[in-house]
This record gives structure tokens, sequence and C-alpha cells, in this order.
């Protein structure tokens, strides 16, 4: 079954095949995040979570940005003029969704087909995994016009680089391509664009087929795990494991019985048949 959102919402999607594709969709305005697209972009995120015919979302862009990050002048001239409470509140609508895309239900990858700037480090960073073209650029512009790269936007660039490359990136202000993007770690791969695409739709294809309890308890671990100590992180992981299992204990067994008594597959290698 296919679900569309009409075409002229700030957000798009289309659901096909177990998968969600999620755009920005402001392509005239590169895909900047305005209040408006914030506020439609955690509605849709909302609706999508649950459904049983949506096993991973891509969050992607329409036209040739992914997004150029915060609208300068949605986001932050016009919000200003309310002080510091249109500040907040903007900020809240912001931050609110990436967080929520962070610990989101189902998987998540980023396919950036384009521009992405800024504020577009925080859905990037909240994205499970990362995609993206060759011909895209990303920068943290912030340093350009004269502010810091706020909105998690240097933590997520100290999250993903080496510390010199972070440093270099936040300082500079240059755009890097897709390529190096990739090389720098801030996404898996990086594809010629007439690609990006088929790959991204092979890698939700693997996904769809593990155990989806598995699945978020594996992406909350990895995420959750980065900042305790080796004990604390191994206590937490068999917790988690023990708190799956309660939701999914007949898929663990099962993974076991196909693979020690009906040999019928090696999870070395790839998932046990659902
Ligand atoms: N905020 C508001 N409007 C934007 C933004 C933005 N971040 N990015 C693009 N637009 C608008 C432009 O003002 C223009 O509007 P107009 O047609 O009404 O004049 C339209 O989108 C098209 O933009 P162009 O600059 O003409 O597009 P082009 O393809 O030549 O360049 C690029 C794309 C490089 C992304 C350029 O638009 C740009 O530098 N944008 C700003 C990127 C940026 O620094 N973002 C902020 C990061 S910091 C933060 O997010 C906190």
């Amino acid at each position: 079954t296919t679900t569309t959102a009409p075409t002229t919402d700030v957000v798009a999607y289309t659901v096909e095949d177990g998968i969600a594709w999620v755009k920005f969709n402001r392509p005239e305005k590169r895909n900047a995040m305005s209040p408006t697209l914030n506020r439609r972009m955690m509605e849709v995120l909302d609706e999508l979570e649950f459904r049983d015919d949506v096993g991973v979302l891509v969050l992607t862009g329409e036209g040739t940005a992914w997004t150029a990050g915060m609208d300068l002048k949605e986001y932050f001239r016009e919000t200003e003029k309310d002080g510091l409470k249109g500040v907040r509140k903007s900020q809240r609508e912001s931050y609110g969704w990436w967080r929520r895309l962070r610990w989101y239900q189902k998987a998540t990858i980023a396919m950036v087909n384009g521009w992405c700037f800024g504020g577009g480090y925080g859905p990037l960073f909240a994205c499970d995994l990362a995609f993206c073209a060759d011909e895209a650029k990303f920068g943290l512009s912030e340093i350009n016009w004269g502010i810091l790269p706020g909105g998690g936007a240097t933590k997520v660039a100290v999250e993903l680089m080496p510390f010199r490359q972070a440093m270099y990136h936040a300082m500079l202000g240059e755009p890097i391509d897709g390529r190096k993007a990739a090389a720098w770690g801030l996404v898996n791969e990086s594809l010629p664009l007439a690609d990006l695409k088929g790959r991204v739709t092979e890698v939700a294809k693997i996904l769809l087929e593990k155990n989806p309890v598995t699945l978020k308890a594996t992406k909350d671990a990895v995420r959750r795990v980065g900042v305790m100590t080796y004990d604390e992180a191994e206590d937490y992981l068999v917790r988690a494991q023990e708190a799956a299992n309660s939701y999914d204990n007949d898929g663990r067994k099962e993974g076991i019985r196909q693979f020690i008594d009906e040999k019928s597959y090696k999870p070395g290698l790839g998932a046990y048949d659902k």
C-alpha cells in the first residue's frame, strides 16, 4: 500500500514496501528549516512512527538541497522579534523533532541528495545511517555569517569526526563534497547521485529483514554506550537485551533454532527468516 502526503506540504512523504520516504519539501528555499517546517516534521514523524507498514524511514530533500540549515529569515530574524519567548519556542520545535528522530522507533537513514548546512547536522546525526551523493555539499557555515555552530551542530561535528577535522570544519566554514564527508565520517558512504536511491533502497531492504525489536534495541545501544564506562555499558546492554526479550522472546529463540537445529542460516552472514 502507498500513502502519500500532499506535495504542496513543506514535508512530503510516501510509504512503499515498508519504507517511508520523507522529504524536506521547500525546494525553492533549499529546504531551509522554518518553524512551519519543523512543526510539520514533528507531525509527520508522529504519523509514521508506529505504523505497521513502516519499517524504515528515509529522510531526503526535494530539489538541489537536503537542507540548507535553519531558515535565516523565518527561524532567526522573525522569531527574534518575539524576544526570548519566540527564540526558545523555535528552538524547542526544531530540537524537538531531531531528538524524536534520534530515538525513533524505526530504523532511519539520511539520504543526503544535495546541500547540507548548519542546523542540517541535527537531523543528519539523528538518522541512524547516512548516505550521500558525491555531488552533495556539507558545511558548518555558521562562522560565515557570524554565529557559532549551535543547535547541537558542534556536538555533531565532534561526535562524528576526528578532532582536527571537526575543528577545521567549524573554524573555516568551507563546504566539503560527499566523498570528503564520507572520508571524514559524516556519512557511511558517498556515491553518484544517480545511484543514491538504489543503494539506500538496498540497505533499507536489509534492515527490513531484521527483527524490529532487536533493531530498535541495537540502535539505542549504539547511541547510549558512547558516554558510559565499560562496566556501565556491560550492565546496560544486559538489561537492554532482557527488556527486549520481554517484548520478543520468540524471535530470539527462533534465531537460535534456525542456526543450531535447522542450520538454515548463519547469523554472522545474514538475518534469520522472520
Ligand atoms: N535560510 C533562508 N533562506 C534560504 C536559506 C536559509 N538557510 N538557504 C537558501 N535560502 C533561500 C534564498 O534566500 C533564496 O530565496 P529567494 O529565492 O526568495 O531569494 C532561495 O532559498 C534560493 O537560494 P539561493 O542562494 O539562490 O540558491 P543556490 O542554489 O544558489 O545556493 C546555497 C544554495 C549554497 C545553499 C545558498 O542558498 C546558501 O548559502 N544558503 C545558506 C546556507 C546556510 O548557511 N544556512 C545556515 C546554516 S547555519 C544554521 O543553520 C544555524
